[in-house]
């Protein structure tokens, strides 16, 4: 009988060639898993950068650079208690972008030609981008509209305890984080978010211990909790109870929206 006896070399090869396409495997879904959760904001904001806005509007849309020839002696930022005199609705926010000012304020008829005016972008994006663009602005102003009293205040909470300058704009979603899982800081209004918290109780682990007790008991998680540069600060000394509920109704209500 003729058996065919794979030879020493054979093995070897094989093997090698087995344990290729684990590693690479592996790198392949490490990779997969690891890619950032972009919600329309974070993505809003790379367009933003790309049409160049914040060389007008300031870093991040924050606040405008000089301009002689405007009212306040500054481009308009996004944010702040004027905005809503600039854009009343979604319909308004398209038009400044894609007509340089709304139908409204042109049918009015502007006193004078701005000294640096607002462009046009019509043709430079697409409907993707505008609406990427929509959900930063809307982001950034905080003009969702109406908001319900107890969400209302946790924004304001949240506002004053600076959870936005790490979270995002309204907590749309924040930078870069060196060591973490997803390498960003997480949107409250993504689909991460469901991997961090599955409940109300662990979203107050989260705000008043720094991290859901779930995720700290598991060792891989608790890997990146610790290993990250950036690290959730536990807020129990800073805040009272019904502030508490308050930012959970904030970050419920936003994530419903
Ligand atoms: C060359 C400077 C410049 C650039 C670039 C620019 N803007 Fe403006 N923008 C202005 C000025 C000036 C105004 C105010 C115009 C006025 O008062 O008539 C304005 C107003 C606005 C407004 C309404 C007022 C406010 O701030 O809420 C929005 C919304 C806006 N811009 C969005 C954008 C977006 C989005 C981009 C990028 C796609 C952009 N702008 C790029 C100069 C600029
Ligand atoms: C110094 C930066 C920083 C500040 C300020 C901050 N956080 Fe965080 N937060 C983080 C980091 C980092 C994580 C962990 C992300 C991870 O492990 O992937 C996190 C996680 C969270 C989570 C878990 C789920 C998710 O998708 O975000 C919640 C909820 C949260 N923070 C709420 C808040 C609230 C509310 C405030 C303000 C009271 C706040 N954070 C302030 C950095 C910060």
């Amino acid at each position: 009988m003729n058996r065919v006896i794979p030879s020493r070399r054979a093995f070897w090869v094989l093997t090698a060639l087995f344990i290729l396409v684990c590693v690479t495997g592996a790198a392949w879904a490490n990779r997969f898993l690891r890619q950032p959760a972009l919600t329309p904001a974070i993505r809003g904001e790379a367009v933003a950068r790309k049409l160049g806005c914040f060389a007008c509007h300031g870093a991040e849309g924050q606040g405008g650079i000089a301009d002689p020839g405007a009212r306040g002696g500054k481009v308009p930022g996004w944010g702040g208690p004027t905005v809503s005199s600039y854009a009343k609705n979604e319909q308004e926010i398209r038009e400044w972008i894609l007509d340089g000012a709304p139908r409204r304020l042109k049918e009015a008829g502007a006193a004078h030609p701005p000294f640096i005016p607002m462009p046009a972008y019509r043709g430079r994006l697409d409907d993707r981008e505008l609406s990427d663009l929509v959900a930063y602005f809307t982001a950034v102003s905080g003009g969702f509209g109406d908001v319900p009293e107890a969400a209302y205040e946790g924004r304001a909470i949240a506002a004053r305890l600076g959870c936005f300058g790490c979270h995002g704009p309204s907590g749309a979603g924040g930078g870069p984080n060196p060591g973490s899982f997803k390498g960003h800081i997480p949107a409250w209004d993504g689909e991460e978010f469901l991997e961090l918290v599955r409940d109300d109780a662990e979203l107050r682990e989260w705000i008043l211990d720094g991290h859901a007790k779930r995720l700290w008991d598991n060792p891989a998680a608790r890997h990146f909790l610790e290993g990250q540069v950036v690290q959730m600060p536990a807020y129990r000394p800073h805040l009272k109870e019904d502030e508490v509920g308050k930012l959970v109704a904030y970050i419920r209500w936003l994530r419903k929206k």
